[in-house]
């Protein structure tokens, strides 16, 4: 495994991180196939030590698993939370309703908001703490950009928090780089947190090399794009109610014929190296320039144990080049 420094922090990040959201089941269809702390176990006895998780995961359950989880390896981890997405007060800017699978169906169950006040902050660690069983959290990230909060008000409790030792790192998610230059501005930011992958390319210009000129860590979500750059997924896979990839453009057959010819380029490569094509497209992913660190999400031990392993693999300027031109010939 290799591991990048988490911007000006001082923090040694392992390149493959491990993704929490999907052992949450929340928006992954539930938790039957799972098995959170088996992954969580594996991730760590191979190398992993970056493990993201959210309260929006379930709504804390995430969290909570992985806090269970890490129970004697603390110090092993480099824990990753957020805060700003709140589902029990209606302040900020309203996000979306949501349900125990996803997002509301039928019933609304929870409210979502964009709330980064300063109060709502404090509240949010002392339960992540709690949820975590820890007195630090390593990593803080805003997880949605909140408009009706002052980015200077949000940023000095974050600084507060940081020099009451209950956070190491400040770190954003889901913002642009004028967002990131306003946080820039009134405090410190060390991570980005966006969804990048083959098939997401929409922060290269933009948030990478703003990350990379600033020294800020970028952090891919959803690199295996929320699972078909496995190749594991084909058009038969049934997705059960709440499945965030139910309505994803990726998963729909008319797409289908590009995945195939991406999976192909690919394959050739995870053959000549003798690795899967999962491992390639992680490989690739921190490869790319201005990405330091991939979140993977896996599901159970043996998914996270592959993942880990990606983060050993160089892919050479020859692959790199035939993986790039296979990617762009996707028109994503
Ligand atoms: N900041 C944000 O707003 C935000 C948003 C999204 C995600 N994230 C973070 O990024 C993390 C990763 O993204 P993600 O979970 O959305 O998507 P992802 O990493 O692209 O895909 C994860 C899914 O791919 C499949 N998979 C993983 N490893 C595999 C392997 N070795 N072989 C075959 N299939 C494999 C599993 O699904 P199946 O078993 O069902 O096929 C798994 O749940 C999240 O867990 C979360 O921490 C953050």
């Amino acid at each position: 495994m290799r591991y990048r420094t988490l911007g000006n922090s001082g923090i040694e990040a392992s390149v493959v991180g491990f993704g929490a959201w999907a052992l949450g089941g929340w928006m992954w269809g539930g938790t039957d196939q799972n098995d959170p702390v088996g992954a969580i176990h594996a991730a760590i006895d191979h190398g992993i030590n970056l493990l993201d998780t959210a309260p929006m995961y379930g709504y804390g359950h995430s969290e909570s698993v992985v806090g269970e989880a890490i129970k004697g390896r603390r110090d092993k981890v480099v824990l990753a939370t957020k805060c700003g997405l709140n589902w029990w007060s209606e302040e900020g800017e309203k996000f979306f309703d949501g349900d125990e699978q996803g997002r509301a169906q039928d019933e609304v169950k929870y409210k979502v908001y964009k709330n980064l006040r300063p109060k709502e902050i404090r509240h949010e660690v002392e339960q992540s703490l709690k949820r975590l069983q820890t007195d630090w959290i390593d990593l803080y990230q805003t997880h949605w950009q909140d408009p009706t909060t002052a980015t200077e008000d949000a940023m000095a409790e974050l600084v507060r928090l940081k020099q009451e030792g209950k956070i190491r790192a400040i770190g954003c998610s889901n913002a642009t780089p004028d967002q990131m230059k306003r946080y820039l501005s009134v405090g410190e930011l060390d991570t980005d947190q966006e969804q990048y992958s083959m098939l997401q390319r929409q922060h290269e210009p933009g948030n990478l090399a703003f990350c990379a000129e600033n020294n800020i860590a970028f952090l891919a979500y959803s690199p295996l794009a929320l699972g078909i750059l496995s190749g594991k997924v084909d058009l038969n896979r049934k997705f059960n109610r709440g499945d965030v990839r139910l309505a994803n453009p990726w998963y729909q057959p008319e797409n289908r014929p590009k995945i195939d010819q991406l999976l192909k380029a690919i394959q050739a490569v995870a053959e000549e190296k003798r690795v899967t094509i999962s491992q390639v497209v992680i490989a690739w992913t921190v490869s790319q320039p201005g990405c330091t660190h991939a979140l993977v999400g896996a599901r159970n031990g043996e998914q996270a144990m592959a993942n880990a392993k990606a983060g050993e693999i160089e892919l050479t300027p020859g692959e790199l080049k035939a993986l790039r031109s296979a990617v762009e010939a996707t028109g994503a």
